[in-house]
């Protein structure tokens, strides 16, 4: 168990990975310290830099593994500044009461965006256009070139990318159709099928916006290309596992399909410069990207902004609101003097035993709020001004206490 009870000055923020310098900034204002670097670090080098530290921000390249964790005995939250947390040990975190946040919407706009522009140069085959006089032809031709006005466009998955796709195409003047496996309010026009067959029959441009959920592998195969109308479009920019790319490649090559647009890929190369492999090299109205729906400047700006707004939450209140490993709670500010927060094992019993400390100390609660998640439950008391010292020694040392901070 650990025991917090730190001042904003005194409270120390190590950024990795070049993080965008808006979280910085949030950060240094709120009162911490920040250091920064623009690098990721090893385990070890890592560990010994988490000894000093209470919060820690990365992006995908630094894993935080059960031993750094087990390290860190300030660790309070890690921010993770992307939208993926595998690279933590989230188990881990849960079990030394590290609050763990991510960005999962900030880059939603870009994939869209993308999306949108890939639509257009299919339609109007872009792609070779642009090759062709590169390498000195001129074909001016309105042959298979079209507006995208008035086409159907199927998204299958309607979360948030999905959704937001489905408002800037109506506003494009398209027609929009979507299916997801879960009851989602349909916006705008658009249409709700029953079946994925349903979409797959009566659109003219198939886009994938599924979740990475290990039932969606291989969801898009033969079958389904099959069943896609003739002179369709297809696009996945959602994980790789979805599609087999073998069976796209022969919709694309007998002409079944018109056009593909690519931006995730079963395996793709680790780093800048590593050999890219693909069934999908070298056809024609085919637009490949390197994982880059959601890179833009300004999805990482607002991840700066989002995340590091996050780990202030639940560094000056509490709120665990969007974590992705602890029980979320969404507080109000503090309604007595001290905030006692409590991170505990899920165990029967803990919140009378709280709640007989302050009793018997003669303490008033002026607010309680409680979420529990798996093993863990995470309780927030409000006491007024009389605080007493014994009461916060008497629940660091209850069996069941992870962590416990006063605010
Ligand atoms: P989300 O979780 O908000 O939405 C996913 C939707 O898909 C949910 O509504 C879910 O019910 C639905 N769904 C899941 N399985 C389904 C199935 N088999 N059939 C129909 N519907 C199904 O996710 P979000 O934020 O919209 O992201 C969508 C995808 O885009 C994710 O796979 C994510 O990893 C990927 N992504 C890719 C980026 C890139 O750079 N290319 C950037 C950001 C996200």
């Amino acid at each position: 168990m650990t025991l917090e009870r730190r001042l904003p000055q005194e409270t120390r923020a190590l950024l990795l990975e070049n993080i965008h310098p808006d979280a910085t900034a949030l950060l240094s204002k709120a009162g911490y310290q920040v250091e920064t670097e623009d690098r990721a670090l090893g385990e070890d080098e890592l560990i010994e830099r988490l000894a000093e530290v209470d919060v820690v921000g990365i992006r995908s390249r630094t894993n935080v593994t059960a031993r750094a964790f087990a390290a860190a005995p300030h660790l309070l939250a890690v921010g993770a500044f992307c939208i993926g947390t595998n690279q933590i040990d989230l188990a881990s975190a849960s079990q030394h009461g590290v609050a763990v946040f991510n960005a999962p919407f900030s880059n939603t706009r870009s994939v869209v965006e993308l999306v949108i522009a890939e639509i257009i140069s299919m339609s109007r085959g872009l792609t070779d256009k642009t090759r062709q006089m590169h390498e000195g032809v001129w074909d001016k031709s309105a042959d298979g070139s079209h507006e995208v006005r008035g086409r159907r466009l199927g998204i299958v998955g309607y979360g948030n990318i999905g959704s937001q796709l489905s408002v800037l195409a109506e506003a494009l003047g398209m027609s929009v159709w979507f299916y997801d496996t879960e009851d989602k309010l349909a916006l705008g026009n658009a249409k709700r099928c029953s079946s994925l067959e349903e979409l797959l029959e009566g659109v003219d441009i198939v886009t994938l916006h599924v979740d990475g959920r290990p039932s969606n592998r291989g969801l898009f195969g033969e079958a389904e290309l099959a069943r896609m109308r003739k002179g369709s479009f297809f696009l996945n920019l959602s994980r790789g596992f979805v599609v087999d790319h073998a069976a796209l490649r022969a919709h694309l090559e007998s002409g079944h399909l018109a056009g593909a647009a690519i931006d995730v890929f079963p395996s793709e190369p680790k780093g800048k410069g590593d050999p890219f492999v693909s069934e999908l090299r070298g056809l024609p109205n085919v637009v490949l990207t390197p994982h880059v729906g959601g890179s833009t400047e300004e999805a990482q700006q607002d991840i700066g902004r989002f995340v590091a707004g996050k780990l202030h939450d639940y560094l000056s209140l509490g709120s665990t609101s969007m974590s992705v490993n602890l029980p979320n709670l969404v507080l109000p500010p503090n309604a007595g003097e001290h905030r006692v927060t409590h991170v505990h094992a899920n165990v029967p019993g803990v919140m009378a035993a709280v709640n007989s400390l302050f009793a018997s100390h003669g303490m008033n609660i002026e607010g309680q709020y409680l979420g529990t998640r798996g093993d863990v439950g995470y309780a927030i008391t409000d006491t007024p001004s009389d605080f007493s010292d014994e009461v916060v020694d008497a629940l660091a040392a209850m069996q069941a206490t992870i962590r416990l901070r006063v605010l």
